[in-house]
């Protein structure tokens, strides 16, 4: 196999497209890298639906906070090309910061009133980094459709009101969270665990597990979900950072259980941040959906 081709600045990168534009759809991938299975089922997804598909490697300094962990994030990026080749990527795209933020760097997307719940209360600016970064990166590489995992689901919300309200004309897809054989959603961070904490991780997902069976039982009542939820991961020595039931829309709290609903978790295992969520739709039936 021929290596991918890897390009390191927007130019370069912009160059390269044009014609592979001219062949056919294009689908992106954004990635900090640390690629797992669940960046290759977006590859994957990527490459069924395009004719070529761009992964973009780029550990992103503004979405992380000042006590966060951008020194430690991982960083492999041969492993990484590796692993986006046998999945289907067609091309890397590898900036270094300079080439995305130019000194001096004054320019930022904050999206309003969907950014300062759920994860964005503990981390502060995290969504303002986000926008930003995918709103460039989206602009470098002008793809049909981009790609996204529902483990974020307020990233993939908050992307979807960028992309809305700053009239892009990108697709925004979002693909199932991919988990481990236990339960634990796929991500970069789960390398931090140590082995005890990594056994205690599934109550995440073994909690909202137990939420969507109460609510498939009739259970309606916002606040007696998140107790439930807050019990069961307390009970695995988790430490929640906030456990939320909110409408899809505009991910405000709900008192009751009625259309489409987000129910996120953020817990620390140690040091360790995990996320998870589920998105239903709560009608005449309970259906679990896409953010
Ligand atoms: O989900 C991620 O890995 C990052 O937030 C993203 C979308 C690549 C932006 O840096």
């Amino acid at each position: 196999m021929t290596a991918l081709p890897l390009y390191r600045s927007p130019d370069e990168l912009r160059a390269a497209l044009a014609p592979l534009r001219a062949r056919g759809d294009l689908g992106f991938v954004p990635t900090m890298g640390a690629l797992h299975e669940g960046h290759l089922s977006l590859i994957r997804a990527s490459a069924a639906q395009s004719e070529t598909t761009v992964v973009s490697v780029f550990v992103n300094p503004t979405q992380f906070g000042p006590s966060e962990d951008f020194d430690a994030y991982p960083r492999m990026l041969q492993d990484d090309i590796a692993a986006a080749q046998s999945a289907g990527a067609d091309v890397i795209f590898a900036p270094d910061k300079a080439g995305i933020y130019p000194e001096p760097y004054r320019t930022y997307i904050e999206v309003e009133g969907i950014t300062g719940t759920l994860c964005g209360r503990s981390r502060e600016g995290h969504f303002r980094g986000v926008a930003t970064v995918v709103w460039k990166l989206l602009q470098i590489v002008d793809p049909d459709r981009a790609f996204f995992g529902a483990k974020d689901a307020q990233q993939v919300r908050v992307i979807r009101q960028m992309v809305r309200d700053l009239l892009g004309r990108w697709e925004i897809v979002a693909c199932p969270t991919v988990r481990e054989a236990d339960g634990l959603a796929m991500s970069s961070r789960n390398a931090y665990l140590s082995k005890k904490e990594r056994a205690r991780a599934p109550a995440i997902q073994e909690a909202l597990g137990d939420a969507i069976a109460r609510i498939e039982k009739g259970e309606r009542h916002a606040g007696r979900i998140r107790v439930g939820i807050m019990e069961r991961i307390e009970a695995a020595s988790l430490r929640p950072d906030y456990v939320d039931v909110v409408s899809l829309d505009d991910l405000a709290p709900v008192h009751e259980t009625q259309g489409d609903i987000l129910i996120a978790v953020a817990a620390f295992a140690g040091a360790t941040r995990l996320i998870d969520n589920v998105c239903i739709h709560i009608g005449d039936q309970v259906e679990e959906r896409l953010p």
